[in-house]
């Protein structure tokens, strides 16, 4: 299951849940009792696998997997899809996380259980969205009529192909997209989302250029991984570098967001600075993946 399948009235019912959730946290305490969720993780993550891990302990429920491919039987040369099947019999509930593009989507075409995407190579990653949309939401209170920055890697960071496609289906939404031309987001993008829902967007190079107009900055990664070659790496690696001298371009209420981890790109002196919310972007996180877990497994807990 992709929760950007999820219709927009759905995502509001899947964000007031994570924000009843995170105002009553003992309510949810024991909703998932004797669930198990797997976390299945064939590249490295620090968020992603332990907010999963930690949404389904904190609803009462147990979690089994692994979190690199060298331990798993894929290193025998075992199949996603026979993975999957087997899995199938000891969790209820699977989160993926793989380098080659959509291998969730086969595990979910093999599974008897629910299958979360949480990251396929360079394509999607649409649970980093869902806490991107509950930040968003709370801090600007609405998700329409917003112009959001997307800065660094446009077209390896698989965080900004989803928020995209998400954001894309609300009223006013325009997009800054701020990126050398190497790195700009890839074709499909652009034509099957942005040209086809007519969606404003400007490309642009300078983040200088951009900053003094925006209610959200989301910047990105410089995606190392998904370079072929070290050089162009490097070259790339230092384009921008969000500081606080920077910050004095943006406007009080333009928020900046990072998926995380970050490199160099925003620098330790903007952490200070209330506009600041990446870290409660991931804690965000943990509220959405909890209300995805119980929506997904069809779990409702009733008002006392
Ligand atoms: N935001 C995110 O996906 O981080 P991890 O790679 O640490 O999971």
């Amino acid at each position: 299951m992709n929760p950007l399948d999820f219709s927009v009235e759905e995502l509001y019912q899947l964000m007031d849940l994570a924000m009843d959730i995170e105002k009553n946290p003992d309510k949810y305490a024991h909703a998932c009792n004797r669930k198990k969720l797997a976390t299945l993780f064939y590249e490295p993550s620090t968020r992603t696998r332990l907010s999963f891990e930690a949404a389904m302990l904190n609803l009462g429920g147990s979690v089994l997997g692994f979190s690199e491919a060298s331990s798993s039987s894929a290193s025998k040369g075992e199949s996603v899809a026979d993975t999957i099947r087997v899995i199938s019999c000891y969790a209820d509930i699977v989160a993926m996380r793989h380098p080659k593009e959509g291998a969730p989507l086969v595990a979910a075409l093999h599974s008897r259980i629910p299958v979360i995407n949480a990251g396929d190579g360079g394509h999607q990653h649409p649970t980093q969205t869902l806490a991107d949309l509950y930040t968003i939401k709370k801090l600007h209170g609405r998700l329409d009529h917003l112009t959001i920055g997307l800065c660094g890697d446009l077209k390896f960071g698989r965080t900004v192909h989803s928020l995209i496609e998400a954001l894309s289906r609300y009223e006013g939404i325009r997009f800054l997209l701020i990126s050398p031309k190497e790195l700009r987001v890839p074709e499909y993008i652009r034509k099957d989302v942005l040209d086809k829902k007519k969606i404003p967007y400007e490309e642009v190079e300078r983040m200088e250029d951009a900053l003094p107009n925006l209610d959200i900055l989301y910047m990105t990664r410089i995606q190392k991984e998904r370079f072929f070659n070290e050089e162009e790496y490097l070259r790339m690696k230092g384009f921008y570098i969000l500081n606080e001298e920077k910050m004095k371009l943006a406007r009080p209420d333009t928020y900046v967001l990072h998926p995380l981890p970050r490199v160099n790109e925003i620098s330790v002196d903007v952490d200070d600075d209330p506009r600041a919310k990446y870290f409660e972007q991931a804690q965000n996180a943990v509220y959405m993946r909890m209300a995805l877990i119980l929506t997904l497994l069809n779990i409702h807990v009733d008002e006392k």
